[in-house]
């Protein structure tokens, strides 16, 4: 039986896994690193901190496991890691929460004109898009942006550690903002007119093709064998599609991590026209047996709320703060009593694309405690999530359940939440690490050992499940109007609307 190390670089931590060729998980690893803000606004981390955390997972993860057969790598998207002419790190890691790149996304949104690009990426400009991270280094750190000789994403970074080859592939191209999303390659326009050099840009191979082997120096780091074949892998939506056995049907993928994703697989390069959704390539190459492509909403700050709340708050530093929020929360009464929060602490996506946006609490009083503020948080992250939905639904959705992944789902009361707010049955997919196991299931498939399809149908499990409450749906559906008019109502309040 072949084994295959999957590895999700996230926001907060990377997971590792080892699953044999069934899909069947041997083992698990996990490490964390920060996320450093030096100055509001921005969001770095430090690719020597990944690769540490790295070894770190997987030597966690193969103790135990001698051989291994292939590896997949998926990651975060749209981050910049800048290499000099000697492939040395130029900068910390512009990743995606990052806000400062605000006018370069107003500029290129002027400049390339919002209707055409969103007809050549599928997606609407927004801060820590690559594409806006690299014009704010032309603009603001010249000096960087002179000795700037390649850009990486997360994932290609990590990959390049391991195998000395530069890659990337479709689907976390597409989160650059500067892949022509149909046809899958750079779009030669758009780096002209941003005046980014497409020598700059890594090849674009397919999520399954090998991109190299381990080479020796990984390899004794990481406590494997060199010469183990690495596929290019996907971004970590993507591959939490593919772990989710999502490979062309209607249904809805929700993840709940630091930030919480509604994703659905298109079988065409179908798009939002208004721009509040993206359209980004998926892991597989499109024909009528598989999606080439998804629709997404995205949201910002969802786990990453409720990790604001504990830290910054309550300042809840034990291994149990999060049953014990969650146990506080189930005492109070839905709607919070009348507290609603909106989670707009980094600004939002989908479907506001407001990086100005800001977090509220609304309707304090003397009676609201802990019980309240922490539902207020759950059913805001919920609220905003469901916006997209709506979104979805008007561009032709129409899902019989949804699917639940990330951290959040680990949480039962999260997830009746969704079932009562959204109003449709809820199942949570068996391994949380989704992203870490669409990338071993790419490891799989890359190497040969079956179909990608069906590798996906076989290995996609669902466990626990919750039926929506309509009582309680019927009386979210009046507080969904309310949190709306939050936004709607204070927006003129913040930054620069
Ligand atoms: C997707 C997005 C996030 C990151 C999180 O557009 O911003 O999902 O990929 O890891």
């Amino acid at each position: 039986m072949a084994n295959l190390l999957g590895i999700d670089l996230g926001t907060s931590s990377v997971k590792v896994l080892v699953a044999d060729e069934n899909g069947k998980i041997l083992s698990r690893g996990s490490a964390d690193y920060p996320l450093l803000t030096p100055k509001p606004g921005r969001v770095e981390q430090d690719p020597h901190d990944w690769w540490q955390a790295a070894v770190m997972a997987v030597r966690q993860a193969m103790t135990g496991h001698p051989s291994l057969d292939g590896i997949g790598i998926s990651g975060q998207m749209h981050g910049a890691v800048l290499l000099d002419h000697a492939d040395h790190i130029l900068n910390p890691a512009v990743i995606w929460p990052d806000q400062r790149s605000s006018p370069q996304v107003k500029e290129i949104t002027d400049l390339i004109g919002r209707e055409r690009l969103i007809e050549i990426t599928g997606s609407p400009a927004a801060t820590g898009f690559q594409a806006a991270t690299l014009l704010w280094f032309q603009q603001n750190q010249r000096d960087v942006w002179r000795k700037t000789r390649r850009v990486l994403l997360p994932k290609d970074y990590l990959r390049w550690r391991m195998t000395g080859e530069f890659a990337t592939d479709p689907s976390d191209a597409a989160g650059t903002l500067l892949l022509d999303g149909r046809n899958r390659t750079w779009s030669l326009h758009l780096l002209e007119q941003l005046r980014i050099e497409s020598r700059f840009m890594p090849p674009i191979h397919l999520s399954l093709g090998e991109a190299g082997q381990l080479h020796p120096e990984a390899a004794a780091e990481m406590g494997l064998s060199s010469g183990t074949p690495v596929v290019v892998g996907a971004a970590d939506t993507a591959c939490s599609l593919l772990g989710a056995g999502m490979t062309a049907s209607s249904d809805l993928l929700l993840t709940i991590s630091t930030g919480g994703q509604l994703i659905t697989p298109a079988k065409s390069f179908v798009f939002d026209r208004h721009g509040q959704l993206h359209t980004f390539c998926s892991a597989l190459e499109p024909d009528s047996q598989q999606a080439g492509w998804y629709l997404m909403g995205a949201t910002l700050s969802a786990g990453q709320s409720l990790r604001w709340l504990r830290d910054s708050i309550f300042n809840m530093l034990t291994a149990e703060a999060y049953p014990q929020m969650i146990a506080w929360a189930e005492q109070a009464r839905i709607g919070a009593d009348g507290l609603i929060f909106t989670p707009y602490l980094l600004g939002e996506r989908s479907p506001l694309m407001d990086s100005q946006a800001r977090g509220t609490f609304v309707g304090l009083t003397i009676r609201h405690g802990r019980a309240e503020l922490v539902r207020a948080v759950l059913e805001g992250v919920v609220y905003s999530l469901y916006e997209m939905y709506l979104l979805l639904v008007e561009n032709g959705l129409r899902p019989e359940r949804v699917l639940l992944a990330g951290g959040g789902a680990r949480s039962r009361f999260w997830m009746q939440l969704v079932a009562d707010i959204f109003g449709l049955p809820v199942e949570k997919v068996a391994v949380e690490e989704q992203s870490a196991y669409g990338a071993a299931l790419l490891a799989g498939a890359g190497i040969g050992l079956f179909d990608v399809v069906q590798g996906a149908q076989d290995w996609a499990k669902v466990d626990v499940q919750a039926d929506p409450n309509l009582k309680a749906h019927a009386q979210y559906q009046e507080l969904q109007t309310v949190f709306r008019a939050v936004y709607q109502n204070t927006r003129h309040l913040f930054g620069l609307n």
